[in-house]
């Protein structure tokens, strides 16, 4: 987009605070955070930024720490800036991104097995499946021909979309089990 002529590009989605790139003569926000969300217990979900920008002869950009608080939010502190500054930097370091990112993925992956394999008929929680990954040795479950399986399935367009299918079809026709 920057490419194109855009001055400021603001990626949203990850929830939270990110970076920024100085990127030929844009700026790219790699996340604002949330701006206000009920999971606000969780460190990473209750800080965001707002992004004021002045479009005038040249782009100037302020950032503005923003935090969850009791009934809503209201100004942050500083070393939500800091430390989104100070990820500026390292995402120069060649790697950084890589992995940091897959020292995140291995951080998340046992939580996602606890999601597969919810299968005693109670609802889905996300504390419960949290509280297996700690608890239960997950991984240890699955053969690794399996985990190989199963990042086909995820990596695999095909496979995606099949699942998908099915289970849109089981969720909106409720036929799912009702535990
Ligand atoms: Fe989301």
């Amino acid at each position: 987009m920057v490419d194109c002529g855009a001055d400021l590009v603001v990626g949203q989605h990850s929830h939270c605070v990110g970076c920024e790139e100085h990127y030929k003569e844009g700026v790219i926000v790699y996340g604002q955070g949330n701006f206000i969300f009920d999971l606000w217990g969780n460190e990473f979900w209750k800080t965001g930024i707002v992004v004021k920008a002045n479009f005038g002869e040249k782009m100037e950009i302020e950032y503005i720490p923003i935090c969850r608080e009791n009934k809503g939010s209201g100004l942050g502190d500083k070393d939500i800036i800091d430390g989104f500054m100070k990820r500026s930097e390292q995402i120069k370091q060649p790697g950084f991104i890589n992995a940091e990112y897959e020292k995140y993925a291995l951080s998340m992956i046992d939580e996602y097995l606890a999601m597969l394999s919810s299968n005693d008929g109670s609802e889905f929680s996300d504390a419960r499946n949290a509280e297996r990954a700690k608890t239960e040795n997950l991984r240890a479950n699955y053969h690794p021909t399996v985990l190989a399986a199963l990042e086909n399935l995820f990596r695999c367009e095909a496979h995606n979309e099949l699942i998908q299918a099915a289970l849109h079809s089981i969720t909106q026709s409720g036929q799912h089990h009702e535990g």
